[in-house]
């Protein structure tokens, strides 16, 4: 069955968000994809799905620019079956430990990087309702943002974005444990090479994408399994 998905953060062509666009469209489903600022990769493959292809400009990190393109979606379709929340940020200081980090650059971060995908979640949730399939959330976290598994002395912005997006995400699926439509969950993707500097990650984006887009499928109706999972599937520790 064909699906209608909003994927945010896609305007980079070497990123996860873009690729998982590409696997969305290439399976046939129609795609919402969202950006803050204008892609010329995005608009090159609009060319090639006009019709299942759709752009939105969407700034999670405002409420206001959230609500408007929801609004917008709404034109687009009545119903989503699936929101995967890839967007995110991190600091200038990412990589700086306390006594050299700007510490007003936490609560930015944690804007964009944990609220943003609760305000998607929440602006969108009427067009979740409507999914015939059962609707799905996927809030794209890290290992970065488990508690019980920190070792680092550095990502003080990152880490936290990422654990109050896993606190978010498991606060929701209790508010929604009884609806057997809708369900969320959160995910550690793995090291994907994403960084066109750095080519020591293992994982391929487009590759890649296509074993998350399998993956989230399995967890549409899963309402008993981990809810913190890696990309094959597994619990990962809060
Ligand atoms: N790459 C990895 O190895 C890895 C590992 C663990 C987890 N993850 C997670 O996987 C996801 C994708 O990773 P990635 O490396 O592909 O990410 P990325 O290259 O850093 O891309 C992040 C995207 O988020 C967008 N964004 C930033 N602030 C935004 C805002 N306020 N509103 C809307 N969009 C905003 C960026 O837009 P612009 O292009 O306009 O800046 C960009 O397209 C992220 O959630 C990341 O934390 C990645």
């Amino acid at each position: 069955m064909k699906q209608t998905v909003l994927i945010t953060g896609t305007g980079r062509p070497y990123a996860l968000g873009f690729n998982l666009v590409k696997r969305y469209l290439e399976a046939g489903d129609t795609v919402l994809a969202s950006i803050r600022r204008p892609s010329e990769a995005l608009e090159e493959l609009k060319k090639e799905y006009p019709d299942r292809l759709h752009i939105l400009m969407m700034d999670i990190s405002s409420t206001e620019s959230v609500n408007a393109a929801a609004w917008q979606a709404e034109k687009l379709t009545d119903h989503l079956d699936l929101i995967i929340n890839n967007a995110t940020t991190a600091s200038a200081d990412t990589m700086k430990e306390l006594p050299d980090f700007d510490l007003d650059l936490i609560a930015p971060a944690v804007n964009v990087g944990a609220v943003g995908p609760i305000r998607v979640v929440k602006a969108f949730l009427p067009m979740l309702r409507k999914s015939a399939m059962g609707a799905l959330i996927v809030n794209i976290s890290s290992e970065a943002g488990s508690i019980g598994k920190c070792y680092r002395t550095f990502y003080l912005d990152y880490g936290t974005e990422k654990a109050a997006l896993n606190m978010l995400t498991m606060t929701v699926r209790n508010w929604i444990k009884d609806d057997p439509n809708l369900n969320i969950i959160c995910l550690h993707p793995g090291w994907i090479r994403t960084n066109p500097g750095n080519n020591e990650a293992p994982l391929i984006p487009y590759e890649h994408a296509e074993t998350l887009r399998n993956l989230f499928e399995t967890k549409r109706h899963d309402k008993e399994g981990p809810v913190f999972i890696t990309y094959t599937g597994e619990a990962y520790p809060w």
